[in-house]
């Protein structure tokens, strides 16, 4: 097993691609944490990483806010001990055109998907720099690249996940800390069921490999990144969508 022994936490891990990479990971031998707004869908997630024969635990906090992240950051210690993985997962939308977005639009977004992952990224270096060893994976999006109409704040967001992983990577390689992002293209989860037919077939026109990604797909990725195989590789972004963003 590939992360065998390994502690990891998992922010918006209750479902979708988190709850695809908590299992995933499980599956090759890590204790995972599932921190979540949602604590009734963490704990199940939790249930299910249970029985796979490895150590989980839900743990409810709002990434964005800075005291429940301290605190959750301890609870986390007090359970698991040294932390070896942090997946930056949790992430919102809130999509319209740029004039009519609203502030608080934007402010959402970001303090979620960007300040949230900073938050708990300096939680995880506090706890990495003494261990001198730790991963920091946080998933990005291919609109990070390519914008989106409709997604200023939330493409504004996942670039500046990529500026954060390349930060971190520089900062803390010398502590034996690696930072990379995943950029997932138009993955099946609750975040694009709520998509029209004509936007998911116009999706669907701009991804060469004809057919849209799963989270098992981004998983595959994260484990990959989790795992020892890729210690030498550090502030890079992989790219799991299919062809779409080249
Ligand atoms: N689905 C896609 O096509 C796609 C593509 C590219 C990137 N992504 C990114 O992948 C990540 C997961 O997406 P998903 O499709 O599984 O979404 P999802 O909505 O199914 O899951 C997101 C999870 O984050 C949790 N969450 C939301 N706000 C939170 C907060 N403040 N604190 C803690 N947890 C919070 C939610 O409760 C939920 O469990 C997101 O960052 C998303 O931006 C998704």
């Amino acid at each position: 097993m590939r992360l065998e022994g390994m502690n990891a936490l998992i922010t918006g891990g209750a479902q979708g691609i988190g709850k695809s990479i908590a299992l995933g990971m499980a599956k090759e031998g890590a204790n995972i944490a599932i921190s979540d707004v949602n604590l009734e869908s963490a704990q199940s997630t939790a249930d299910e990483v249970s029985a796979l024969g490895v150590k989980g635990a839900a743990i409810k906090f709002d990434v964005s806010n800075q005291k429940d992240v301290t605190k959750a950051f301890g609870m986390f210690t007090e359970q698991f001990g040294s932390l070896d993985i942090l997946v930056n997962n949790a992430g919102i939308t809130k999509d319209t055109l740029i004039l009519r977005m609203k502030e608080a639009d934007w402010d959402a977004v970001l303090n979620i998907n960007l300040k949230g992952s900073f938050l708990c990224s300096k939680e995880a270096v506090k706890k990495m720099v003494k261990q001198r060893y730790g991963k920091i994976i946080s998933i990005s999006s291919v609109v990070a690249f390519m914008g989106n109409p409709g997604q200023a704040n939330y493409s504004a967001s996942k670039a500046g996940l990529i500026g954060l992983t390349k930060t971190i990577a520089k900062e803390y390689a010398n502590r034996g800390i690696r930072a990379n992002a995943i950029a997932p293209g138009f993955i099946q989860s609750a975040m694009t069921d709520i998509l029209t037919d004509d936007v998911k077939n116009e999706m669907m026109s701009a991804i060469p490999l004809g057919e849209f990604g799963t989270p098992e797909d981004v998983t595959n990725a994260a484990i990959f990144l989790a795992s020892k195989e890729s210690d030498y590789i550090s502030g890079q972004v992989i790219h799991v969508n299919g062809g779409m963003y080249m």
